[in-house]
């Protein structure tokens, strides 16, 4: 018996972790903590979402409404400055942009976002959001670090500014920096490192990092709106389960009690 309790322990704490992770395209995955009960940086994110991104991507597998709440936005606020257009705070959160003109503009249709944050995952959108960089031969102008010749402009530019390409070290096929026998960066590659050019950004790095975590944050929250309660209900199902063992426990050893 005892060994079922402690295969149950086990199966029940086990991570599982379904999503296999991935890297950054030519550079390794800047990592990012996400905290899901701050209600503000959430907020933050989705003023950042709809201001920048909803121009061009949908994200029409969540409600104005749903929002409203999970953030804890009132709804005249939400009506004012979030909810786009002549929607209704019930409506889906769908955008104008016909997905074929848009493919014709930009050479590939923007794709909606609800579910980003899980096909790809935090750090990677956290890392290609921050890794645009000035390339005159694409039609944007703009290339990526981590989606090479991505059709998708700099969007956050004036936030940023814009990188340009400086010397920096090598980074092999999965990201990581190549070093020499002695263990140092071979700084040799002449994209190997981005910098602020000349055109410069309203924030500050740090401070852009922030939005961006922000933004992120908001973007995990709508792939998953429920993921706070499943782990708050998890936690009680384990509680449960925890009391009921004893209970359990007590009533097996009463049936058997004098049989040995
Ligand atoms: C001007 C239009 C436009 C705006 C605004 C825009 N995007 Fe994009 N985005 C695109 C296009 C076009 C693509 C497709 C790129 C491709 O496939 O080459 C794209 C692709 C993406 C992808 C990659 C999706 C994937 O998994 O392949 C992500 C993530 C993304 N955008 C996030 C954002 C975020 C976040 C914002 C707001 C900060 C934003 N976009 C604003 C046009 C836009």
């Amino acid at each position: 018996m005892w060994a079922g309790v402690a295969l149950f322990a086990l199966l029940a704490f086990l991570p599982i972790n379904a999503v296999a992770s991935e890297g950054c395209g030519e550079i390794a995955c800047d990592h990012v903590e996400i905290d899901l009960q701050d209600k503000e940086s959430l907020q933050s994110g989705a003023k950042y979402f709809v201001n920048y991104c909803m121009g061009c991507h949908s994200a029409k597998y969540s409600r104005w409404e749903r929002v409203a709440t999970d953030l804890e936005i009132p709804e005249d606020l939400m009506m004012d400055n979030l909810v786009l257009g002549e929607d209704r705070i019930g409506q889906l959160m769908s955008i104008a942009m016909p997905a074929k003109e848009s493919k014709a503009w930009f050479g590939a249709t923007p794709p909606d976002l609800t579910l980003v944050a899980r096909a790809r995952s935090p750090e990677w959108l956290y890392t290609y959001l921050r890794n645009f960089y000035q390339d005159d031969s694409r039609p944007t102008g703009v290339n990526n670090k981590v989606f090479d010749k991505v059709a998708m402009p700099h969007v956050l530019m004036e936030l940023q500014g814009l990188p340009v390409c400086a010397p920096g070290p090598a980074h092999d096929e999965h990201g990581h920096v190549i070093r020499n026998a002695l263990g140092e960066a071979v700084a040799d590659e002449e994209c190997g490192s981005l910098e602020i050019g000349e055109i410069k950004g309203s924030m500050s790095p740090a401070e852009f990092d922030e939005a961006v975590k922000d933004l992120v944050g908001f973007l995990e929250y709508v792939a998953e709106p429920a993921a706070e309660d499943r782990e708050r209900i998890g936690v009680y199902v384990l509680l449960f389960i925890a009391v009921f063992f004893v209970f359990a426990y007590l009533l097996n050893r009463e049936f058997w009690r004098g049989i040995h």
